[in-house]
């Protein structure tokens, strides 16, 4: 399959590459860092990786990453929308600019890549759309409120996906994960919980491994993964 990858320099999206490579795909990375991204995947041949620049705040950045990666595979089977921000707005301490950058981000990149890509996902048969969201886009804990929208509405955009494309043969997922150990996770620094105690970037890309090798008869909306009890998730 030919898969496109954003935010695949670090974190999950790292994860994720580096396993599907190991299963013999083709990709087509996006970052918006493209020096970090050629440093580690720079060294295979461009018939096997594609390094990108993508930067969900720029909109041609997305356009030209969709060109470049028909104009070398001249197909896109798979898109995983990893890239992800989080930034802390309550309801009393609310912040125009940081809501903007959060939905920029966490939305509007991943629904403007969806919909460049679509036709081709139309063409491919059985595309495939894989949204990182979070348990954040399912239900409410704590005060983040930019961040939990964004992600409420990156859920809704999957079922959307879904409902456009199941006739064409397209499936699409949310995986939904609580903390997983990355440098966000490690940022926020919730104190309550260890990294090592955390869902694994490795664990989110088996699931994304597994997900892909499903026939369109075995569609998963949603896959909520978590390292701690809750009492729905
Ligand atoms: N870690 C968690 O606990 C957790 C839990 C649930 C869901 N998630 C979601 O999982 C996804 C990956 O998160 P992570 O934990 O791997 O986070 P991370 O370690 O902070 O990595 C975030 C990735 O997103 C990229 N990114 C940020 N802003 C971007 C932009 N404007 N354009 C393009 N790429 C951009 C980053 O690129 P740069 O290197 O250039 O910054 C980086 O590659 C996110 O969507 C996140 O919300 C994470």
């Amino acid at each position: 399959m030919v898969v496109m990858i954003s935010g695949a320099n670090r974190g999950i999206g790292e994860e994720i590459a580096t396993k599907l490579l190991s299963e013999g795909h083709i990709l087509s990375l996006g970052a918006r860092r493209i020096e970090t991204l050629q440093n580690k995947f720079g060294a295979f041949d461009r018939n096997r990786v594609l390094c990108n620049w993508y930067d969900a705040e720029v909109p041609e950045s997305a356009t030209k990453w969709i060109d470049a990666t028909i104009g070398q595979y001249g197909r896109i089977d798979a898109l995983i929308n990893n890239a992800g921000i989080f930034r802390s707005t309550t309801i009393e301490e609310f912040d125009e600019e940081i809501m903007d950058e959060l939905w920029t981000v966490n939305v509007k990149g991943p629904l403007r890549l969806i919909s460049l890509a679509f036709p081709y996902l139309k063409e491919a048969g059985g595309g495939r759309v894989i949204n990182l969201v979070s348990l954040s886009g399912k239900r409410i804990k704590g005060q983040s409120v930019g961040y939990a929208m964004s992600k409420f509405a990156l859920t809704a955009l999957t079922h959307s996906v879904r409902y456009s494309g199941w006739e064409h043969g397209i499936r699409a997922t949310a995986i939904c994960p609580g903390w997983v150990n990355t440098q966000m996770a490690e940022d926020i620094n919730p104190d309550t919980i260890e990294l090592k105690q955390m869902t694994q970037p490795e664990d989110v890309a088996a699931l994304i491994s597994t997900l892909l090798k499903l026939p369109n008869t075995a569609s998963i909306s949603e896959l909520h993964v978590n390292c701690v009890l809750e009492s729905s998730y």
